[in-house]
């Protein structure tokens, strides 16, 4: 069997990572989720106060050649987790205030140029789902299937706010709201790699849909191409 590339676009909270993860088990693939490198370079420009009213880039740059970001697995989950300076950081990425600053810190060229190599690398030998903003456009424009993947912003809004509270994270609904807009707004307007739907990607509205649907859509579009 061929071992393809699969490259999952979309706004925030789709349910990219779940639907991409599941994918990546499924086929028996590695799953990068690239969201959570971007996270965790915010999180150290945040622990060393490399963001002010906005982040210092020049600052960030030079830390950045040094800084290590990389995975590794959690045997109980079987999951793998973001790590930065080789310690686990999973569990610190996805609050909010990681959340108010990441899209800033992903409009930084040098920070993308780091990143992008490095997925680049980490995808080199096909059997990979990856999943963020820029996959299909420009990590990896070679991809074998492409899928974008939209809803509506109260919906996805709505799916982040019951996870965080799950998670026994206090916020509110509109807060988070404001974010996924916020976020969405910055990713599609930033001069470098704006999220944009791959001309060859296939668009995915799960607004109405759940994720056992999804992903055998999804997984039904894999096995055409495998
Ligand atoms: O996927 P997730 O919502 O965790 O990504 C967090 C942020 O990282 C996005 O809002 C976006 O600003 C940035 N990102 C990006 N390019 C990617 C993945 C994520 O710019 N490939």
């Amino acid at each position: 069997m061929k071992k393809i590339s699969i490259a999952i676009d979309g706004y925030s909270s789709t349910g990219k990572s779940t639907l991409a993860r599941q994918l990546a088990r499924e086929l028996g693939y590695i799953y990068i989720d690239t969201g959570a490198m971007y996270r965790a370079v915010t999180l150290f420009a945040l622990r060393e106060g490399l963001i002010g009213e906005e982040p210092d880039e020049p600052a960030l740059e030079k830390r950045l050649a040094a800084l290590e970001i990389g995975f590794e697995r959690n045997d109980e989950t079987g999951r793998s987790e973001v790590t930065l300076e080789g310690k686990n950081v999973e569990g610190e990425i996805r609050n909010l205030d990681v959340s108010r600053y990441v899209s800033q810190i992903a409009a930084l060229g040098a920070v993308r140029e780091k990143l992008v190599a490095q997925q680049q690398a980490m995808a080199a030998q096909g059997g990979v789902v990856m999943d963020g903003r820029d996959i299909g456009t420009v990590v990896l424009p070679e991809a074998d299937l492409k899928i974008f993947m939209t809803a509506s912003p109260e919906i996805r809004a709505n799916r982040r706010y019951k996870e965080l509270l799950d998670r026994g994270e206090q916020v509110r609904y509109e807060e988070v709201l404001q974010n996924v807009r916020d976020r969405d707004y910055i990713d599609s307007n930033r001069e470098i790699s704006p999220l944009r739907k791959a001309a060859d990607a296939i668009e995915f509205d799960n607004s109405d849909m759940g994720m056992e649907e999804q992903f055998e859509r999804i997984h039904a579009h894999a096995l055409r191409v495998i």
